[in-house]
């Protein structure tokens, strides 16, 4: 694992851009698990900027969303189905073979999550973007959770509830949340784990300075064979 510090969200945003980039020109038929938010949102728009500009093929790119909130219609702005089709699919004219969704209000989330897994083991994953929550967790990989855990859905810790009114226009009942797992993240080809502004500094610092441990998710990135933790310089702060 490696951690670079940038200047500001937009250099960062650009750096994880180009590092999207190359990952489709190295291999067209790729395969990238997302996470929304606004961690990444500006590397998305930049990326797809720079698909347009340089006229790149994403006819075989494969995207796998990396989380839902349980309960919540993909049609709500605060959802993870919402986010990407604005910032990644919908741009780049990506189509609807080739991006793959939890279902947040499905009957049967057992078979949810193995439709996802049966992609990740099929495709594997080349690049994993994602965000940090406050309290350390990956996608909805929250304290406390295996890191031998696939696909799968859970009870949103207190933290995750309040900090994700966020994403909502109004008050919003967040009670469980449906993920790709530690494992999933941990096996990914390369990760890049985003983070800008000086509330992420303490989880940052944690991630990067304590000990691998199931309270801490994001630490396990330490054991990551190809992870790339980068930051602004407000993030960055505490390290
Ligand atoms: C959310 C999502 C994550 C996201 C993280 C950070 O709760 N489940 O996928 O990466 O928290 O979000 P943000 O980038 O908006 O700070």
């Amino acid at each position: 694992m490696t951690t670079e510090i940038f200047k500001d969200n937009e250099l960062l945003a650009e750096a994880v851009a180009d590092l999207m980039i190359k990952s489709i020109i190295d291999k067209p038929s790729g395969t990238f698990c997302l996470a929304s938010g606004s961690s990444p949102e500006r590397a998305y728009e930049i990326f797809t900027e720079k698909i347009k500009l340089q006229n790149i093929d994403c006819k075989q790119l494969t995207i796998i969303a990396l989380d839902e909130w349980v309960g919540i219609s993909r049609e709500d702005s605060g959802s993870c189905y919402y986010f990407l089709n604005k910032y990644i699919v919908k741009p780049l004219g990506l189509g609807e073979s080739q991006c793959h969704f939890f279902d947040p209000i499905a009957t049967d989330f057992t078979a949810e999550c193995d439709k996802i897994d049966q992609l990740i083991s099929e495709n594997g994953i080349d690049l994993i973007i994602v965000g940090i929550g406050l309290n350390g967790h990956i996608g909805f990989n929250e304290p406390g959770i295996s890191p031998e855990k696939k696909c799968h859905v859970i009870d949103l810790d207190e933290v995750t509830k309040t900090v994700g009114q966020k994403y909502f226009d109004q008050p919003t009942v967040l009670a469980k949340g449906i993920t790709v797992g530690l494992k999933h993240f941990m096996e990914a080809k390369m990760a890049i784990l985003m983070a800008n502004g000086v509330k992420k500094a303490e989880i940052i610092a944690k991630t990067i300075q304590e000990k691998v441990k199931v309270s801490v998710p994001s630490t396990h990135i330490q054991w990551h064979k190809n992870a790339k933790i980068m930051v602004d310089t407000l993030a960055g702060s505490l390290i």
